[in-house]
């Protein structure tokens, strides 16, 4: 990452993105313990607020030891943590993450995760510099796919049983969709150029 200094808490119009605190970890415990959401993102559904508490310190963790990569999507109206956004997968070396979210189930359909992921998008190629943002999507993905397709991602092709679909016991395929900065539209001077490593 930029050694440039950011404020990890940023706005939208419903939004507060900020980092994972552990008074998160109920909301965690909603999200990722829900198995509609955790479907088709290739781990378990967690089963405990012990589990939700020890998540959200991995969180802490990964922050400090990776740099700021993840943001708990909180509603400006009552602060309540409905979903997740990260980067995963930083390769400094060659400017490109994996970005992947998160939202609890009684706030689809509302414009909230494209909302959060359109800050954070502008703040990977802005504030993190990277050139190329990739989105590994299960092929059945309905909503994700959506989503990604409506943020600008182009679709690249297919990873046959790249992940596990934990819930339902089996290998899934996955579409790889990427976004490059130059697709994005905004302007930085360092836009062509491979940077710190
Ligand atoms: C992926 C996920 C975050 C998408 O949630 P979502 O609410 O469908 O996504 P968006 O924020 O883009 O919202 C789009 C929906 O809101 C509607 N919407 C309402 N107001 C809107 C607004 N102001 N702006 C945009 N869309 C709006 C859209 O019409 C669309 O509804 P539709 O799907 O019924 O057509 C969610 O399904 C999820 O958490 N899935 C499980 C986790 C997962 O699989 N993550 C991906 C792997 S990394």
């Amino acid at each position: 990452m930029n050694s440039v200094t950011v404020s990890s808490v940023m706005e939208t119009d419903r939004l507060v993105l900020r980092e994972h605190t552990i008074q998160d970890a109920q909301a965690i415990l909603e999200i990722f313990g829900d198995t509609e959401v955790m479907r088709h993102f290739g781990m378990k559904p967690v089963s405990s607020l012990d589990d939700a508490i020890k998540m959200v310190n991995y969180f802490e963790r990964n922050r400090k030891e990776n740099g700021l990569n993840r943001w708990a999507v909180a509603l400006k109206k009552n602060r309540h943590v409905v979903g997740s956004i990260f980067y995963t997968n930083i390769e400094k070396p060659y400017s490109r993450a994996e970005i992947g979210f998160l939202l609890n189930r009684s706030y689809w359909g509302k414009g909230i995760m494209h909302e959060a992921a359109e800050k954070i998008i502008s703040f990977g190629f802005e504030h993190m510099s990277l050139n190329r943002i990739q989105a590994l999507v299960s092929v059945d993905n309905r909503r994700s796919i959506s989503l990604v397709k409506r943020l600008g991602f182009r679709k690249e092709g297919i990873l046959r049983e790249h992940n596990f679909n934990y819930v339902e016991n089996r290998f899934a395929d996955m579409y790889a969709f990427a976004l490059l900065v130059k697709e994005h539209g905004i302007q930085r001077e360092d836009s062509n150029t491979l940077l710190e490593r």
